[in-house]
């Protein structure tokens, strides 16, 4: 494994001192959380084993056309029955941290827990939190990440419905009741950005909705959040005394770096770009309980479109249990953007009114959102702070796609190279910024189930994990880098 940053692009090291291979003295405290992430849709295969329910994800890799290749999740990394080796391999990299999620369906295979709970999933999550604490791993547990039961969907329409938030209410408290005794970090919903958009506007993936007119979507968003402040509410009042744990929410942000920062027009395009695309979740949490100003205006044209239907603001009550219903900020940060004003927006949807573009030199990976932008995740961590009261950040995930791997890509030079820029410049938002990131957890250990492109993208520390392929050069390296702010660390 090559651990020189030779082949890196970056030359603005300021953290790293690169002739030492090492983090400058002093660099990460000894709490800094390491981790790894996964979610459950994308990993346990078993989708029909021992009672398990359908979840919208099932219904919809199963229908032809939508998942590229034809792949589904029915078995992906076999996590159901191999969780016991997937511990093995981070307790193999030295990780004292796991973000996994749970699979409702797996608990309650009908969405309620009315219809029944499956004693079969409950153990099964059991297992997985008995055999990482054993092994001296953390559990840190993603309550939703997008495996909605096909139940509800189909009996309430999934979460364009407000029944939504009591049903994911009886859901959450079932599992805090279950395991909050061993979990104590929870993250109530994984990218609801995804959720919506996707799911109910674009219908790339699960449900699989295309409702253009954007009230689907927008009423899916206005109830997850809901839902998320009457979860982190029932955890604060009901359980938190004797369990003593964290609620938190995981966004994801971009960063949208202005085209010319010297003129206003494009700064402006740039805050827009991060107050419409970025800000939906994080800004009625953590600002005032309500949507950011340029959403806002969207909300009122969405209303002008369509008088006919009902399209929810929130009320001062929910407002009010929505502003600060989080413990501490969970960022998913992947990218950048360049953005710029536009003289003609380029159709009628919310970002054609600027412009939009990705520098040509910046590396793709083989997926087309990704571009690595590592200065990127410092902006963006700065700007938390400054926008959203200067909160605890975990950031619950930061990786890099492959595809095809061929044994020269085995060696991994990019996932490396992005992990080690990305990682140095999280450090120089604590050291120098002062933002109060307190984990990084990287995606993924192992390669999986990439949603509606199936396994053609590899995001994985670990080449195809119980396949025939050796592992990747990456889980080494992180390893190194996980602990040299310890070895290297002056006196
Ligand atoms: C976003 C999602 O949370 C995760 O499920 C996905 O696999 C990665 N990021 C990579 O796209």
């Amino acid at each position: 494994v090559v651990l020189s940053t030779a082949h890196c692009a970056v030359q603005d090291y300021g953290a790293y001192d690169p002739v030492r291979d090492a983090f400058l003295p002093g660099s990460f405290p000894d709490s800094f959380i390491w981790s790894t992430s996964t979610s459950a849709y994308q990993i346990e295969g078993a989708w029909n084993v021992d009672s398990k329910g359908e979840s919208i994800w099932d219904r919809f890799s199963h229908t032809p056309g939508k998942v590229d290749c034809g792949d589904t999740g029915d078995v992906a990394c076999d996590s159901y029955n191999k969780y016991r080796e997937d511990v093995q391999l981070m307790k193999a990299m030295g990780l004292k941290y796991y973000r996994f999620s749970l699979s409702w369906t797996r608990i309650l295979p009908d969405g309620t827990v009315a219809g029944g709970v499956n004693q079969d999933g409950v153990d099964y999550y059991n297992n997985v939190i008995n055999e990482l604490i054993a092994n001296d791993i953390t559990p840190m547990v993603t309550l939703y990440h997008w495996d909605l039961p096909q139940a509800l969907q189909d009996r309430y329409g999934g979460w364009v419905n407000e029944t939504m938030v009591q049903l994911y209410h009886d859901y959450v408290s079932f599992a805090f009741k279950s395991f909050g005794d061993r979990v104590k970090l929870w993250l109530t919903f994984n990218d609801s950005k995804i959720v919506c958009n996707n799911g109910y506007l674009t219908g790339q993936h699960a449900p699989g909705i295309q409702d253009r007119s954007q009230l689907s979507s927008y009423l899916c968003g206005h109830n997850i959040l809901k839902a998320h402040a009457k979860a982190w509410h029932t955890y604060n009042t009901t359980f938190r005394a004797s369990q003593d744990g964290k609620v938190g929410i995981t966004v994801s942000l971009d960063w949208a770096e202005p085209r010319d920062p010297d003129l206003p027009a494009d700064v402006a395009a740039a805050d827009y770009y991060m107050q419409v695309s970025n800000s939906q979740f994080a800004h009625p949490i953590y600002v005032n309980g309500d949507y950011p100003p340029d959403f806002k205006i969207l909300v009122q044209k969405l209303k002008q479109a369509l008088p006919d239907k009902n399209v929810p603001d929130f009320s001062d009550e929910e407002k009010a249990s929505i502003r600060g219903s989080s413990d501490f900020f969970g960022l998913n940060h992947y990218t950048s953007c360049i953005v710029g004003h536009r003289d003609t927006p380029a159709g009628k949807g919310p970002l054609d009114n600027i412009n939009i573009t990705r520098s040509p030199e910046w590396r793709r990976a083989a997926t087309d959102w990704l571009y690595a932008v590592p200065w990127g995740m410092r902006r963006v961590l700065k700007y938390i702070k400054e926008t959203f009261g200067d909160p605890e950040v975990y950031i619950t995930e930061n990786g890099w796609s492959d595809g095809d791997v061929t044994p020269p890509v085995m060696e991994d030079t990019d996932r490396i190279c992005y992990y080690m820029t990305y990682i140095d410049e999280v450090l120089k938002a604590i050291m120098y910024d002062k933002v109060k990131v307190r984990a990084y957890t990287a995606w993924s250990i192992m390669d999986n189930m990439e949603w509606e492109t199936g396994y053609t993208q590899r995001f994985g520390m670990h080449c195809h994990l119980h396949g025939p392929e050796p592992a990747s050069g990456t889980q080494a390296v992180f390893k190194v880098l996980q602990g040299h702010h310890r070895q290297q660390r002056l006196p």
